[in-house]
Formats: structure tokens, C-alpha cells, sequence
């Protein structure tokens, strides 16, 4: 018999955790690797919210908890969403998981049945196929261009619901090309779900504080009430609170989907860590200064970024809302030979070369969903940005 599972063999690993694999072999094996691969900010994690970690351990709050969080935490999620988003949840409403990744998982697989649809709009955060994919769903890709700045428009959602169509996974400011959709377009989106009254919502928020030129950042359930009673909002402190280590995600929705994704989680990792839920706490309920403190280097470094790497003859780079990615286009790199003699056919081919031949490292586009591109986090220091970036100009400049 077969050892691996048939489900398995649909799924492919993440790819954006393979090249900063490789990135950290290379740089061990002793070449000079910049890595712009990372999704996780750089800085370290607030210290007001290390200490209530440090806290919880001396008070010996160490053991298991409650499945799907503590109340303290439900209590300080629910104040965030009225705070933030102007959304009403009650505590039985919310569910705590094990970083967002988890809380996705969890509603993917207590919702899923096979022959049941998933509308991503591509460029797509990287795990949404594979996870609709595991979980015995049918991911149905809807494409956003660059010329529409990588947003999906009304009649590429309309054109991808079908009878089938469970949910409509929406992520703004979107990773991997930080586009934020505003107020009008989002209204735009949502009208179209009004009349498909089948499909749900999963807003994935997670880069909702990261926004810069004073976007404002809204969501399904806030821009659409009537779809409250559909929607699953989800977000956590992974990216604003630079906790990507602690593990933290959390969503609020109906409760009978919250309670179905507590039924998974208890026979899956049961309560996520206590000690990171009491550092959540803090993080939601203490001061939120340090965000607009991070969003002015974020700012910096964004715009620093698009302007070298607009500066280079085909290659196309837009300037995003946020999160801290640039997605930018190699149209007119693509048939083009490198220095060392390899000739570009498509993003991740550049990807690879520009990795061998120059050191830097960036995710190709076909792992996002949209060829040809590439993606580089600018979540690193502005000096290994001039430096990547001044790598890049010189890669393209000598190509022919
Ligand atoms: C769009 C998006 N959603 C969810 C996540 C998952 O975050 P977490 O680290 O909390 O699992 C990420 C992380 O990269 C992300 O980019």
C-alpha cells in the first residue's frame, strides 16, 4: 500500500519557505546572500509585550487553556474589531488559533466538501490554493492585472462565481504585491457578493495596519453590514506586533462556524500557546504607537525600493497602499540572456539567476499566481535594500 495520502499529492510545498531556505544555505555555505524573501518584519517585538510573556510565565499561567483562547484575550479581540473596524463580536464569536495560517486552516476544513469552490484573486498569498486544496475544495484562480494595480475588478468576481462557490477569500493590503483596496472598490466587490447570497467571506486583514500615504484600511463586514452573518474576519499579530514567532492568529464570525473550527482545532493542536496568548493581550489592549513609528521606516524603505527598481528599462514596479511587498513586472526582461549566459523565459528562471548570479533573493511570480513577476520584501534594513537593489540595476543592465 501506498504510504502517502492521494490529498497529499495535490499540495506543493510553500514556496516562499523554500527560497529563504536557500537564501540560508547559500549564506552559510559563505556567499554574500541578501535575502528579500522574508514575510516578517525585522524589528523585535515590543518590549511591553515581552514582559507580560515574561509575566505569565512567573504567575504560572503555563498550562493548557481553553481550546480556542482565553477569555482575556476574546475580550481584548472583540475590543480591537469595535475599536478598529466598527464590528460587533461577542466572545463566543472568536477564535484564537495558532498564527493566522491556522485559523484559515480551520475554517477551510470545517467548511469544505469536495466539488466545492474556493475565488482566489490572483497575485495570492501562496498557502490559500494548497490549504482549499487539502482541505478536499477546488481552489477557482480569479486574475487581478497589473494594469488594474493588482485589484480584482467586479466582473472578474462575478465571472468566477459559480453554483459552487463556497467562499471568496479577500486579503487587502494584499501580500504579495501590497495592493489595499479602497472604501469604493471594496463596495464595488461586496455588491457583487450581495447577489450571490450562497457565497462566503473570508477577509484575511492580517496586513491591516500596515498602510501608508493615509490609506484607509476597511473590511467585508465594516463596507457591507448585510454581510455580517457570512463573513469570517480574520487577522492577527504576527505582522503589526512583529510576532510572527509566538504564533498568534484569531478570527470572529457566526458561531457556528467558530464552533465548528474549535471542534477541528481540539483534535488537531488544542489551545494555541498560553504564554504567546497573554503577549496578544498586551499587544491588543497596550499602547499601538509603535505601529505609525514602524509604518514611517516601512514608508522609507517602500518608496526607496520602487524607485530603483523603476529606474531599470522593463522592469514595471507600482507603488502599493501596503504590507511590505513590491510585486514588480519583467515583461520586458523576458527573452533576454544574463551575464553568465542563461536566457530568461520566465520569473522564476530570473528569480534563480538573479539568486546564483548576484546574491539577492526574491520569490518568483508563478508562486503568486502572476507571471511575469517577481516579489521582494522590503522588511529588511535600508542598507541591504541600496545594496540589493543597486545588485539588481547591475543584473538587468548587463543583460542582452
Ligand atoms: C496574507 C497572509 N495571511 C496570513 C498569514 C499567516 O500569518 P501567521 O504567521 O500569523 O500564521 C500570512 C503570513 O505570511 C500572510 O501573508
Amino acid at each position: 500500500m501506498e504510504l502517502l495520502s492521494a490529498t497529499l499529492a495535490r499540495v506543493k510545498p510553500s514556496p516562499t519557505i523554500a527560497v529563504t531556505t536557500k537564501a540560508a544555505e547559500l549564506k552559510a555555505a559563505g556567499r554574500d546572500i541578501i535575502g528579500l524573501g522574508a514575510g516578517e518584519p525585522d524589528f523585535d517585538t515590543p518590549q511591553n509585550i515581552k514582559d507580560a510573556a515574561v509575566a505569565a510565565i512567573a504567575a504560572g499561567k503555563t498550562k493548557y487553556t481553553a481550546v480556542d483562547g482565553i477569555a482575556e484575550l476574546k475580550q481584548a479581540i472583540c475590543a480591537k474589531f469595535k475599536r478598529d473596524n466598527g464590528l460587533d463580536y461577542k466572545p463566543s464569536q472568536v477564535s484564537v488559533g495558532t498564527g493566522g495560517k491556522q485559523i484559515l486552516f480551520n475554517a477551510l476544513m470545517a467548511t469544505m466538501n469536495p466539488g466545492e469552490e474556493v475565488v482566489i484573486p490572483a497575485p495570492y498569498w501562496v498557502s490559500y490554493p494548497d490549504m482549499v486544496l487539502l482541505a478536499g475544495g477546488t481552489p477557482v484562480i480569479a486574475p487581478a492585472t497589473l494594469e488594474d494595480n493588482f485589484k480584482l475588478t467586479p466582473a472578474a468576481l462575478e465571472a468566477a462565481i459559480t453554483p459552487k462557490t463556497k467562499w471568496f477569500i479577500f486579503n487587502s493590503p494584499s501580500n504579495p504585491t501590497g495592493a489595499g483596496y479602497s472604501r469604493d472598490e471594496l463596495k464595488a466587490l461586496t455588491d457583487v457578493l450581495m447577489r450571490h447570497p450562497h457565497v462566503w467571506v473570508m477577509s484575511d486583514d492580517m496586513y491591516e495596519h500596515l498602510a501608508y500615504d493615509g490609506f484607509e484600511f476597511c473590511t467585508p463586514a465594516e463596507v457591507e453590514p448585510a454581510l455580517y452573518e457570512r463573513t469570517l474576519t480574520t487577522n492577527g499579530v504576527s505582522k503589526a506586533y512583529a510576532m510572527t514567532g509566538w504564533r498568534i492568529g484569531y478570527a470572529a464570525g457566526p458561531e457556528k462556524l467558530i464552533s465548528a473550527m474549535r471542534k477541528i482545532q481540539s483534535q488537531s493542536t488544542s489551545n494555541p500557546c498560553t504564554i504567546s496568548q497573554w503577549a496578544a493581550v498586551e499587544a491588543l489592549n497596550g499602547t499601538q504607537d509603535y505601529i505609525s513609528e514602524n509604518n514611517k521606516m516601512f514608508v522609507r524603505r517602500r518608496n526607496l525600493v520602487v524607485k530603483m527598481l523603476s529606474e531599470i528599462d522593463g522592469i514595471t514596479c507600482p507603488t502599493p497602499e501596503g504590507a511590505f511587498y513590491v510585486y514588480p513586472s519583467i515583461a520586458g526582461l523576458i527573452g533576454k540572456t544574463t551575464a553568465a549566459g542563461t536566457r530568461i523565459t520566465n520569473d522564476e528562471e530570473f528569480a534563480t539567476a538573479l539568486l546564483e548570479e548576484t546574491g539577492v533573493a526574491v520569490v518568483f511570480g508563478a508562486a503568486f499566481g502572476l507571471s511575469p513577476n517577481f516579489r521582494v520584501s522590503y522588511a529588511t534594513s535600508d542598507d541591504a535594500l541600496k545594496e540589493a537593489c543597486t545588485r539588481i540595476q547591475k543584473f538587468c543592465a548587463k543583460l542582452t
